[in-house]
């Protein structure tokens, strides 16, 4: 794969001043959710694939915070960087390069996915969210997070964050929910990061394929 701009980041990425105010809030957030999720039903093992998963930190912290399940964790990434970091750090899953929008995996494989701050980046998000459906199995979770533009405020700013990431668009929640329509995905509910009154709004979205396991 070609190099690209989060190759330029991958090395800063774990220093960046938004991992304390926007990127560490919402892997606690995913966490606690997912941990809803899976407390009540899950003793066997859990297929969980992270899209979009950077430096591995999400997954580091769903390893430590679930270690009482039995998981096997994959994360996917554009960034050949990205991943490299990763996989020092994602010791007990595997993690791969690879195209949201092509995932190399099999139809209902994943009881859990989860997609942060990823999302805006990919060109057809349509495609992203049928890819998602694709590969998690009938009744499994997808939890979605992402900057969200939502007011002019968020605007202003995610055109500030666009000049270091390149091409992106940080769909609203309205925006979120048409998409997760289409994709014929069920939205469960959408919660904002409860965050510093400087950053832009951030939204999870939990999603499941149907409804039945
Ligand atoms: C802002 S970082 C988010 C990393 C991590 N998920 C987090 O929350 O900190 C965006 C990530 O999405 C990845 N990405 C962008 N487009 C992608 C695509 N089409 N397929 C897979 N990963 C992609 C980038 O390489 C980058 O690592």
């Amino acid at each position: 794969m070609s190099q690209n701009i989060w190759d330029f980041w991958a090395d800063r990425y774990e220093k960046l001043w938004v991992q304390k105010y926007s990127l560490m809030p919402t892997r606690d957030l995913v966490v606690a959710e997912l941990q809803k999720y899976i407390a009540a039903d899950f003793e066997e093992e859990i297929n969980l694939l992270d899209v979009g998963c950077g430096t591995g930190q999400l997954l580091e912290d769903i390893k430590e915070e679930l270690r009482h399940h039995n998981l096997a964790l994959i994360g996917i990434d554009s960034s050949e960087q990205m991943i490299a970091l990763a996989s020092k750090k994602v010791t007990n899953g595997k993690v791969i390069v690879g195209d949201a929008l092509n995932l190399p995996f099999l139809d209902n494989h994943f009881d859990f996915l989860t997609c942060c701050h990823s999302f805006p980046y990919y060109q057809n998000k349509l495609k992203a969210l049928q890819e998602f459906k694709r590969v998690v199995k009938p009744g499994g979770y997808l939890f979605l997070v992402q900057a969200s533009e939502n007011n002019f405020y968020d605007k202003v700013v995610m055109k500030l964050v666009k000049l270091t990431t390149g091409k992106a668009s940080y769909p609203s929640n309205g925006q979120v929910r048409e998409l997760v329509q289409k994709a014929e995905l069920n939205l469960l509910n959408q919660k904002g990061l409860e965050n510093s009154f400087f950053v832009p709004s951030i939204f999870l979205s939990t999603l499941q394929n149907g409804d039945k396991k």
